[in-house]
């Protein structure tokens, strides 16, 4: 079975615009964040329109609407990710969600001399909140390199680097080089030595379908603006054994059962996390977006088509003089993601003269500078592919570069 992409594109409202300098436009920035179909668009405004009130904390009908479309919403998508309602909290984004990890869990458990394993391939969402936890507590963190020939994590480093570790966390997939990384192995692996272990599969999510209760993992973490979601939601995909063994991150309202001027007794499983006014709006917006992808996509045909036409470009752009592509976009497991830099025409002005002639492309670190250190760059162009992208694309964003690369390279 073949994507209609046809059919999913006339329902992203914002493929069909044109630019300022009257190009067309075609995005290639999904790794950044994924556009949003109208239906998405349309549950949110709806819900601002008809039901808009705070859940949770009311006795009247709007308040009941609301509060039903938020839970209902999180036993929707803890069943998309292959879990129920009660390992799922609703995070603002991947980042919080990994932050909750690390103050919600690791805060709790680990301390002086307990090791954190992570890897130099991450997004600085998993690296900087081990840091920041490392100097609080005294926690020792351990990287596993990245082999700069072949891209992928250097499994053998990490088989050392895992013993005696309390916690690893690894990418599901890089947001750089769109390696998929060999989680089923690190779940094991962990698991081996007594680790939790925590995935971010902040780019994961987007393109491979998630069963969280049979991967076995202690915690996921998801952005759904990247996977066709509203902004300002994410989640923290829980076991129930490391639910357990998590106390408060962000205090407040809404977390309690009850409070007094000397202490409080907080409310348990995922309600002791959601601190404050729910994300209502983008609870009912994410729902929407799973639904949609679960009615238009089968993941496994997405992936081949996203990955065909990333090989297909990272293929055609090594012959173009002076542009160098990292990584494999090539292989089969690889997950549409084609970095690449030109030899004299500087990276930024690359993604400028791009942008001229309408294509999206990302500019920069990528949030993974120790990755982009080990490859010895600062910065990549990075074109990332999704469902709606379609070879005609590639194919003119190849024949850009071409012309790009004759006149200024
Ligand atoms: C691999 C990876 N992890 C985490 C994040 C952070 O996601 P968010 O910005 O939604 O918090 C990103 C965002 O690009 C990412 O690519």
């Amino acid at each position: 079975m073949a994507l209609d992409v046809d059919s999913i594109r006339s329902q992203f409202p914002i493929l069909q615009r044109t630019l300022p300098n009257g190009k067309k436009l075609v995005y290639f920035d999904n790794a950044a964040t994924s556009q949003k179909p109208l239906a998405v668009i349309d549950a949110m405004s709806d819900f601002y329109k008809n039901y808009h009130a705070n859940a949770h904390r009311a006795n009247h009908t709007l308040a009941d609407e609301s509060t039903a479309a938020l839970e209902g919403a999180r036993d929707r998508i803890s069943k998309f990710f292959g879990t129920t309602e009660g390992q799922m909290i609703y995070t603002g984004s991947a980042t919080e969600a990994m932050n909750l990890v690390a103050y919600g869990w690791a805060r709790y458990n680990l301390n002086e001399g307990d090791v954190v394993v992570t890897t130099e391939m991450e997004h600085h969402a998993n690296i900087v909140p081990w840091q920041e936890l490392s100097k609080e507590r005294g926690i020792e963190l351990r990287y596993v390199p990245v082999d700069t020939e072949k891209f992928t994590l250097d499994y053998d480093a990490m088989e050392v680097a895992i013993q005696g570790a309390s916690l690893v966390c690894v990418g599901h997939v890089s947001n750089v080089l769109g390696v998929r990384n060999d989680i089923e192995r690190v779940i094991k692996m962990a698991h081996s030595q007594g680790a939790r272990v925590a995935i971010d599969s902040a780019q994961g999510a987007p393109h491979e379908k998630i069963f969280f209760d049979d991967l076995g993992a202690d915690f996921l973490s998801v952005a759904a603006h990247k996977m066709a979601g509203p902004t300002g939601i994410g989640c923290l995909l829980v076991s129930e054994a490391a639910l357990s063994e998590m106390g408060p991150f962000l205090t407040g309202g809404s977390i309690v059962k009850r409070v007094t001027l000397e202490d409080t007794l907080f409310q348990e499983g995922y309600a002791m996390f959601e601190t404050g006014t729910p994300r209502m709006a983008e609870a009912i917006g994410w729902r929407v977006a799973v639904d949609w992808l679960e009615e238009n996509i089968d993941f496994d045909v997405a992936h081949e088509h996203v990955q065909s036409i990333a090989s297909w470009m990272a293929t055609r752009m090594r012959e173009i003089p002076g542009i160098t592509v990292f990584g494999f976009p090539e292989r089969k497991e690889a997950i549409g993601v084609v970095s690449f830099l030109h030899d004299t025409i500087q990276a930024q002005d690359l993604g400028y003269l791009l942008d001229a002639g309408g294509f999206a492309v990302r500019t920069g670190h990528h949030c993974a500078q120790p990755l982009m250190e080990a490859m010895g760059v600062g910065s990549t162009n990075r074109a990332s592919v999704w469902i709606y992208n379609t070879m005609e694309e590639a194919e003119a964003f190849v024949s850009h570069l071409e012309s790009i690369v004759s006149r200024f390279g």
